[in-house]
């Protein structure tokens, strides 16, 4: 691909020691075919020196807006791009851009990029907790950048707390999401807190055996990314799932349908939507053995007593914490796949029943899904065979529907 075909994308970097993962995301970047043009402030070089940027993107690295200037970058750079990302981006910088400043290449261009726009913050929890920067993030999401949540984690020094930089690997794919989606539409969720239950939940017998079933959590993992980069407020209830945290989302991880269940009603009660995308196991064992299970020479095991789990979509549709919430169900079928997901979505109460085909070699652990989106409405759209993530921008496209017209 010749660089004039490429993507354009302006990796801003700001100082913070977060800068030196800026390397990793500046490689994923470019090894994937987009054309990156790295802009540091000042003080991002104290951390990361010039040769490195130039070297891992093969473009010249400029701060300033003096160097150069027959070439006038702090207009051209901005305005030629398709995505500026800025990660790390600091306090400083937010405040920057949110006040609109314009004192070095990084803020003009920020001013004159007419793309979108991510921030990936790190600084220490109080920074990131104090009025002023919560204000400026809100300023900057009102005028539709997205602006990644920083992970939970440990920072500089001993401390640990949120302000971490998410995994550059999970930014990546925020920016992939969002170039991909263009400049338009893109942020649709702004705004709004979403629920996403992921991964399948597992019953204990006892401390070393569960009942569980095969769900491996990225269909949620891959709504809860598309959610982030559409610009929501992402809260995603994981059990038992073995991905990188998503950028952005708030994680709560979980192990049974009891624990899962607690989690999604406590996140839904200020949620817009809720989307059940977990494998909830229907029965638990009546009885927990305190001490593991033994086999007995000669005797046949005993039979395992099941009791029912509390059915969370169910209850959720029932109850909507808050209203005019959009509740989403997903459905495994084996047979009658559609018949069966319309007597589901009647019997559930949900808005949206997503249902798929499963067996054996289908959709379990795999990258790709296929299924169709049926509507409480009776509305009925098909999803061809196709990235996890595909199913989810359909999914959110019908959410928006929903939230937009009540
Ligand atoms: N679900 C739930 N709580 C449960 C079981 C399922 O919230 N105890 C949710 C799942 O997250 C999914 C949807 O319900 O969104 C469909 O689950 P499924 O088990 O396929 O539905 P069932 O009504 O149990 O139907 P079946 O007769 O196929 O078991």
């Amino acid at each position: 691909m010749d660089r004039s075909d490429k993507p354009r994308v302006v990796l801003g970097v700001s100082g913070g020691i977060a800068a030196y993962k800026a390397c990793e995301l500046l490689r994923r970047l470019t090894e994937s075919g987009h054309d990156v043009r790295v802009v540091p402030t000042g003080s991002a070089l104290r951390f990361v020196g010039e040769p490195t940027w130039a070297a891992l993107s093969g473009n010249p690295v400029t701060t300033g807006v003096w160097e150069d200037v027959h070439e006038v970058p702090h207009v051209r750079i901005g305005q030629e791009a398709d995505l500026v990302v800025v990660a790390p981006a600091t306090a400083d910088t937010l405040a920057r851009a949110a006040h609109g400043l314009a004192d070095d290449l990084l803020t003009n261009t920020l001013l004159t990029a007419r793309c979108p726009v991510v921030f990936a913050p790190a600084m220490h929890t109080e920074m990131w907790e104090h009025p002023a920067t919560a204000e400026n993030v809100a300023t900057l999401r009102r005028r539709g950048a997205v602006v990644i949540e920083p992970a939970v984690g440990r920072l500089t020094g001993k401390d640990t707390g949120k302000g971490r930089l998410p995994d550059p690997g999970e930014i990546f794919e925020v920016c992939r999401r969002v170039l991909a989606r263009g400049a338009a539409p893109g942020r649709d969720l702004a705004g709004r807190h979403v629920v996403i239950s992921a991964g399948g939940t597992r019953e204990p017998l006892d401390p070393v055996r569960f009942l569980g079933n095969r769900s491996s959590g990225r269909q949620g993992y891959a709504l809860a990314r598309t959610a982030v980069a559409r610009g929501a407020r992402v809260t995603l209830v994981a059990a038992n799932t073995a991905l990188p945290d998503p950028a952005g989302a708030d994680v709560v991880p979980v192990g049974t349908a009891v624990q899962l269940r607690e989690a999604v009603l406590k996140a839904a009660e200020d949620a817009d939507a809720v989307v059940m995308a977990a494998a909830v196991a229907d029965f638990r064992p009546a009885h927990y053995a305190q001490g593991k299970i033994k086999k007995r020479e000669g005797q046949e095991p005993e039979p395992v007593a099941l009791v029912r789990n509390p059915d969370v979509l169910a209850e959720l549709s029932a109850a909507r914490p808050r209203p005019g919430q959009v509740v989403v169900g997903f459905a495994a079928e084996t047979d009658d796949v559609l018949a069966n997901g319309r007597a589901k979505l009647a019997r559930k109460g949900c808005d949206l029943l997503v249902v798929n085909e499963v067996g054996e070699d289908k959709t379990f652990g795999a990258e790709e899904n296929e299924a169709v989106v049926l509507g409480a409405d009776g509305s009925e759209t098909p999803v061809p065979h196709g990235p996890k993530e595909a199913l989810a921008d359909t999914v959110w496209d019908a959410v928006v529907h929903l939230l937009n017209a009540g």
